[in-house]
């Protein structure tokens, strides 16, 4: 009988800011498809990238506490800690050492090109700090640290996943097949939720409160939110996201809430106004939002069970890390460590 060929399990990896209140973008475009990956052909990583967030100034209790209820939404969100690898970025100390090796193989003109660092240094212009301008480089290094297959991401993180594409390139050029070139994944629908007051920009959770919907936001905030979104005035249920922004962006939070195409959200209104529509698409995001809410509260009633996950997945994530890390400054000739 033949033995059956054991093939290593594909890495997948992302990461999400403490930053401020998670929106239904992040949701849509992100976390909602962190579940989709067979476990048997797949070990996933998801990270509290607290790194990442001091790039901007915060408040040190605030993002204490929001690391907790980042874990939190994970876990709510339906993300198994035994089989996912919940961690915080700043438990595991390759992401800056590799971070550093790779700055020395990243050009400033790559840096100065990326559309974020041009975006938050206009909204932040009394802090414009290196990390600001770095930050894509550390965020190559959280990808290519595990070796990462697949990244599930919201369509803003497109350059800068072109960017890991390139600086794991560039340094395989150099050195031989060292990291794995990582591939983005971006869900059919809803891969840039719109914001609802000005649908031609995205959802952020830096716009004023009511562009968007906060994952935590209660049932009838949501309501009066989505009441008020930006339609026009033509009174057609189209997707038509070039002429027709506002509708064809609630269509697509519909289609991607239930699995649908636009197209066919729009198709099951058909002749309806407005209201209709706004209707819809409140119920869609209640239904989806409230048993993730009632989980992630009853989760915050434990936080030492939440603290608890995060310490047992570093100490995964940082074996994991450790390896590579020691592959990659092998490679790059840092002196040998003593076997002792
Ligand atoms: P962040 O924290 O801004 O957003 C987290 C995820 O949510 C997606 N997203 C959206 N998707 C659709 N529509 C929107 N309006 C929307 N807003 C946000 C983002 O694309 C992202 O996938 N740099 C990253 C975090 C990061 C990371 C990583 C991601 C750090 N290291 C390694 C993947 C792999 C960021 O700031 O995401």
């Amino acid at each position: 009988m033949e033995t059956p060929i054991i093939q290593p399990k594909k890495i997948v990896y992302s990461g999400i800011q403490p930053s401020g209140t998670l929106t239904l973008g992040n949701y849509i475009g992100a976390l909602r498809n962190f579940n989709r990956f067979p476990e048997d052909e797949y070990q996933c990583l998801y990270c509290v990238v607290d790194m990442h967030a001091i790039t901007v100034r915060q408040d040190p209790a605030a993002l204490r506490k929001r690391c907790l209820e980042l874990a939190g939404i994970y876990i709510a969100s339906g993300l198994d800690p035994k089989k996912n690898v919940l961690y915080c970025q700043s438990h595991v100390s390759g992401h800056a050492e590799l971070m550093w090796i790779l700055n020395c193989f990243t050009y400033m003109g790559e840096l100065n090109r990326m559309t974020q660092f041009k975006d938050k240094s206009a909204k932040h212009a009394d802090n414009i700090n290196a990390g600001l301008f770095t930050y894509p480089v550390l965020m190559a290094a959280d990808i290519l640290l595990f070796n990462t297959s697949v990244v599930p991401i919201g369509a803003d993180q497109k350059q800068h996943l072109e960017l890991a594409r390139d600086i794991a390139q560039r340094f395989n050029g150099i050195y031989g097949d060292v990291f794995t070139v990582p591939e983005g994944r971006f869900g059919k629908v809803g891969a840039r939720v719109m914001s609802l007051q000005e649908p031609t920009r995205k959802m952020s959770k830096s716009d004023p409160e009511d562009t968007y919907i906060a994952l935590l936001d209660p049932p009838d905030v949501i309501r009066r939110k989505i009441k008020r979104a930006v339609t026009d005035s033509d009174a057609e249920i189209r997707f038509d996201p070039e002429n027709k922004p506002g509708v064809s962006n609630l269509l697509s939070i519909i289609a991607a809430l239930t699995d649908q195409t636009p197209e066919q959200a729009a198709a099951e209104l058909q002749g309806q106004g407005y209201g209709k529509l706004k209707e819809r698409v409140t119920d869609c995001v209640i239904a989806t939002l409230e048993p993730l809410q009632s989980e992630h509260k009853r989760l915050m009633a434990d936080k030492g069970y939440v603290q608890g996950i995060l310490d047992e997945n570093a100490e995964i994530a940082n074996r994991m890390a450790t390896k590579m890390l020691r592959k990659v400054q092998r490679k790059v000739g840092f002196a040998e460590r003593g076997r002792r």
